[in-house]
C-alpha cells in the first residue's frame, strides 16, 4: 500500500544503502575474496523448493511450478496412493529467470502440467528429477462442471515477515477447508528484494498452503519492480499474459483476474491499459452468454475503486482511476463491470478488511433496506488486505462513508462459499481474535436476467 500519490508503493531505501547493501552481496558471493571461509561454497542445488500450485483453466488438470538452482529436467510423479509407488509421470518444461538485482541471479523456473485428474480425487505427488525429489504433497483435482459449491480463502498483501494469517491458513488447508486461494496482489514484500531472495523466502513459506491448493494471483504495487519480472517469472497463471489478467470457471463461478497496476505504472506501456480493458470487456460478453449455466462473476484485483482509509490512496479520491480510468473517463472499470452486471468484486491493497453496500456510482443500491444483498441492484465490493506484512494495519477515517457497510481493522482473510448459482456466503476471520468471524454475509442473486441490474 502506497503512501499518497506517488507511484512507488513504500520510499526506497536511500541509495547509499542499496549501494552498500549491492558490494556486500557481490563480497559474499566472490568466495576468492573470503580466504577464511569456512567450508566448501555448498555446490547450487538441483533439489526443488517454493513448489506450488495452480489451476490452468482446463477441468481434470493442474500445474506444478518449482524453483532449482541448477538446470535439470522437469517432472512430476504422481499417483492416489498416500505412500507407496507414484505409477503416473508427467514432464515439462523450465525457463531461466535472471533477477533484474546486481547479483543477476538466477532461478531455474519448472512447470509441468499434470491431465486427466478425475475431478474431485485425492493425489500424491513429488517434482523434481532424478538429480532431487521434492517432499511428497498431496492436492484433490477440482471438480468438474457448474453443480458444485467451491470454497476459497481470499485475501492480498500478504508478505514474508509479519504474515499474520498463514499459521491458520495453513491449519485449514490441512483440514481440506478449500479448493482454491486466491491472493489479490502484493507478496513477500518484495519478490525482487535482496536480489529476489525476499521471493523465494516467501515462495517456502507459503508452501504447506501453495503446494496442496491452487493458487491463483494477481499482481499488486509491490510486484512492479523490473517489469513485474518476479512475479510473471514465479507464478503460472492461465492465458498468455504472464498472469497480468485471465480467467476461469470454477463451479458456477466465472472468475476474472486483473491488473490494476496498468493504471498507474504508465511507463510501462500505455498500451497495456487498453489490451487488458477490451480484453476484459470480450470475456465479459462471454461469460454473459454462459451466464444461465454459470451465473456467477466475480473479479479481483489489487486497489479498490473505493475504500474509507485514512491515507491517500487511489480509492480515497472521488474520481479513483480504478473507478473513472486514465484522466477520469478512459478505461474506467466500474461502468464496465455495472454494464455486464458483474456479482463481487474482491480488492485488496489496504491493510484492513471493508465490506461495501452494493454499489454504483457512489449511489447505495440495495435490494432492500432489511436485505441489501438479496437481490442487489448493484456490485458488491469487499477489499481483503490484511493477511499480513511489514507494513502492519490500515487505518480508517473517522467515519464511516453512507457507502460502507462494515470495516475491521485486523488481521484476517475472507472465506467464500460458492454455494450454488443463486447463493454466496463471505465470512472474515479474524486473526487477532483467534479465527472468530467477524462478518458473515449471504449475496443472493437470481437465476436469470444476470447481466441486467435493475
Ligand atoms: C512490460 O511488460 C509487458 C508485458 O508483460 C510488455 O507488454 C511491456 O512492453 C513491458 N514494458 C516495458 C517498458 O518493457
Ligand atoms: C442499505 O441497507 C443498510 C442495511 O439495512 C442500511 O443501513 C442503509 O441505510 C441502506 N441504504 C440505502 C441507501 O437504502
Ligand atoms: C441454493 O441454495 C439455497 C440454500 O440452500 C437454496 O435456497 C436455493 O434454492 C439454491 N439455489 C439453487 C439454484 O439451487
Amino acid at each position: 500500500m502506497p503512501a499518497g500519490p506517488s507511484p512507488f508503493p513504500c520510499s526506497p531505501p536511500p541509495l547509499y544503502h542499496v549501494f552498500l547493501s549491492s558490494l556486500l552481496d557481490l563480497l559474499l558471493s566472490t568466495p576468492l575474496l573470503l580466504p577464511g571461509s569456512p567450508g566448501s561454497p555448498k555446490p547450487p542445488s538441483a533439489a526443488p523448493e517454493q513448489v506450488h500450485l495452480s489451476y490452468p483453466g482446463e477441468p481434470g488438470s493442474m500445474t506444478v511450478t518449482w524453483t532449482t538452482w541448477v538446470p535439470v529436467p522437469s517432472e512430476v510423479q504422481y499417483g492416489l496412493q498416500p505412500s507407496g509407488p507414484l505409477p503416473f509421470q508427467a514432464r515439462g518444461t523450465f525457463s531461466l529467470f535472471v533477477d533484474g538485482g546486481i547479483l543477476r541471479r538466477k532461478l531455474y523456473i519448472h512447470r509441468v502440467t499434470l491431465q486427466g485428474l478425475l475431478p474431485g480425487v485425492q493425489y500424491v505427488y513429488r517434482c523434481g528429477s532424478a538429480q532431487g525429489w521434492s517432499r511428497r504433497f498431496r492436492f484433490r483435482a477440482l471438480k468438474k462442471g457448474p453443480h458444485w459449491s467451491p470454497r476459497l480463502a481470499v485475501f492480498g498483501d500478504l508478505g514474508a515477515d509479519n504474515p499474520r494469517a498463514l499459521p491458520r491458513l495453513r491449519r485449514d488447508t490441512q483440514q481440506g477447508m478449500y479448493d482454491a486461494i486466491l491472493h489479490v496482489g502484493d507478496f513477500a514484500y518484495n519478490m525482487d528484494q535482496d536480489n529476489a531472495r525476499v521471493g523465494d523466502r516467501f515462495m517456502k513459506l507459503i508452501e504447506p498452503v501453495a503446494a496442496s491448493l491452487p493458487y491463483m494471483t494477481c499482481p499488486g504495487n509491490h510486484e512492479e519492480r523490473y517489469n513485474f519480472s518476479n512475479y510473471k517469472a514465479r507464478f503460472s497463471m492461465p492465458g498468455n499474459t504472464e498472469g497480468l489478467w485471465y480467467s476461469w470457471d470454477l463451479g458456477p463461478a466465472h472468475i476474472i483476474s486483473l491488473s490494476t497496476e496498468v493504471y498507474f505504472f504508465l511507463h510501462y506501456g500505455r498500451h497495456l491499459v487498453e489490451r487488458q480493458f477490451h480484453w476484459l470487456e470480450s470475456d465479459l460478453q462471454k461469460a454473459n452468454k454462459n451466464r444461465a449455466v454459470r451465473p456467477w462473476i466475480i473479479t479481483m484485483g489489487h486497489r479498490p475503486m473505493y475504500c474509507s482509509n485514512a491515507d491517500l490512496d487511489d480509492c480515497t479520491w472521488h474520481e479513483s482511476k480504478v473507478r473513472k480510468g486514465l484522466r477520469g473517463k478512459f478505461y474506467g472499470l466500474e461502468d464496465l463491470f455495472y454494464k455486464y452486471g458483474v456479482d463481487l468484486q474482491l480488492w485488496a491493497h489496504e491493510h484492513s478488511y471493508e465490506r461495501l453496500w452494493p454499489i454504483y456510482n457512489y449511489q447505495v443500491l440495495n435490494g432492500s433496506q432489511e436485505m441489501p444483498y438479496t437481490h442487489p441492484r448493484g456490485p458488491v465490493h469487499i477489499i481483503t488486505g490484511s493477511a499480513g506484512c511489514e507494513e502492519l494495519l490500515t487505518p480508517f477515517t473517522l467515519f464511516p462513508r453512507p457507502w460502507s457497510a462494515l470495516r475491521v481493522k485486523e488481521y484476517g482473510y475472507t472465506r467464500l462459499h460458492i454455494l450454488n448459482g443463486t447463493h454466496v456466503h463471505i465470512q472474515q476471520v479474524s486473526d487477532d481474535q483467534d479465527g472468530k468471524i467477524v462478518d458473515d454475509v449471504w449475496v443472493v442473486r437470481p437465476l436469470l436476467g444476470r447481466m441486467m441490474y435493475l
